[in-house]
């Protein structure tokens, strides 16, 4: 049998220098345990470590797709210290680690070592996101030169997002199936502001090869452009479904097979009821449109007895349950006519029958058929099927506990 701690750290046989025998080292910490990782690390110098694993991303990472050149630092961490590794990205050239002088780092990602080498050689199916922190267009030294770019901007924000999710891409044991197709259709669910696919991929594993019908509200797009990013990219991920776009502007030039963009207003029951009558039940409905508080809970309200049972309804960029200025709360609570505070009673629907109800009221539509509340940062996946699991009876309280441990 091997000794893993002396396979992993042993000094007779070990040249810091060596990538070779450092990465073989490392192969086999993958799966070790974090004592084992942080003592070849002590072992190899973070230095060393953080050198193999900077190539190892590099040989993975996919075809950048940004236009613009990008600079992404990521920050490998172990115990007290910190190494950065520069990667330079940008279309039509291999990724790089810079050895000279970085450009303005618009991306940064940081992450501890030990994580990073369980990313890449570690189990295939260890869950991608819940392990870095990352940051874009971090403080540049001069914000004037932000400002003086100002048209540049979107592309910038775009190239940025690229790029890190091409580093991250290149970072993970298997290909982010659903962050690829992201990045091939522009989509912003993954490596932007949001790191949601890894979350939609967990869900949605047992739709994906079924016959679904898909609606998304919120198409997206700006005036030359009619979006729809992300219904190109669902209509990919789910080869036998049928997509479905809601938006205020007749986005219709998208419509192609599989593929209708409805025009509608989220906050308007009656008219979500006539679309979803005509192309409903859905599998999935998806709330990725103005994100105003009250419009989330319309939508929901209206929407998810159009949800079949076993399906999801996923609402997106909660963070707006914080912001005044889209109806939020704004203090650090969010209030319950925020979208968050929706997801809190929620919780509350789920646990229904641990509660006492007044006998003369039947249990809600949420009450009834909320089966899990799976929330996420800024993302919650709200999943529908029969609420009939019975709780313990009435009379099994705490006191009637306490009665029969004095027995
Ligand atoms: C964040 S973008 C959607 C991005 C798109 N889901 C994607 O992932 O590519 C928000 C969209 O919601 C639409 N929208 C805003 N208010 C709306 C409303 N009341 N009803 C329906 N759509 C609305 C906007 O026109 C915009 O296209």
């Amino acid at each position: 049998m091997v000794d893993t701690q002396t396979e992993l750290t042993d000094p007779t046989d070990q040249d810091p220098t060596d990538l070779t025998d450092l990465t073989r080292r490392l192969v086999h910490a993958g799966t070790a345990s974090d004592d084992q990782i942080q003592a070849l690390v002590d072992a190899a110098g973070l230095d060393a470590v953080a050198r193999a694993l900077g190539e190892e991303i590099c040989f993975r990472c996919p075809e950048p797709v940004n236009p613009m050149p990008i600079d992404v630092a990521l920050d490998v961490g172990h115990r007290d210290q910190e190494r950065r590794l520069v990667l330079h990205v940008v279309r039509d050239r291999p990724v790089r680690l810079r050895e000279d002088r970085p450009g303005t780092i618009w991306s940064q990602v940081g992450i501890g070592v030990t994580d990073l080498v369980r990313r890449l050689y570690g189990r295939g199916d260890r869950r991608m996101t819940g392990d870095f922190r990352n940051t874009f267009l971090p403080s540049p030294d001069d914000p004037e030169s932000l400002y003086s770019m100002f048209s540049e901007l979107s592309t910038l924000l775009s190239s940025a997002a690229q790029a890190t999710g091409t580093v991250m891409a290149g970072c993970a044991p298997r290909c982010p199936d659903l962050g690829e197709l992201s990045l091939r259709y522009g989509s912003d669910k993954w490596a932007s502001f949001h790191w949601y696919t890894p979350h939609y991929e967990r869900h949605f594993a047992s739709l994906r090869d079924e016959p679904v019908r898909i609606l998304e509200i919120g198409i997206g797009g700006y005036e030359d452009d009619p979006g729809g990013s992300s219904l190109k990219m669902w209509k990919r991920f789910f080869h036998r479904g049928e997509i479905f776009g809601l938006d205020l502007y007749d986005k219709s030039e998208l419509n192609e097979t599989r593929l209708t963009a409805l025009t509608g207003d989220q906050n308007a029951p009656e008219e979500l009821i006539a679309i979803a009558e005509e192309h409903g039940p859905f599998d999935v409905v998806i709330d990725d449109g103005s994100h105003m508080n009250e419009h989330v809970h319309t939508s929901f309200r209206t929407l998810f007895s159009y949800v079949r049972a076993g399906g999801l309804y996923v609402i997106e960029d909660l963070q707006t349950a914080y912001f005044p200025g889209f109806g939020g709360s704004s203090g650090d609570t969010a209030e319950p006519h925020t979208s968050i505070g929706l997801v809190k009673r929620l919780l509350d629907d789920l646990h229904h029958r641990e509660y006492e109800q007044r006998s003369d009221t039947e249990p809600s539509l949420t009450q009834r058929t909320v089966v899990g509340v799976h929330m996420y940062h800024n993302i919650v996946f709200v999943e529908k099927g029969v609420n009939g699991e019975d709780g313990l009876p009435a009379w099994m309280d705490a006191s009637a506990w306490d009665a029969l441990g004095a027995k």
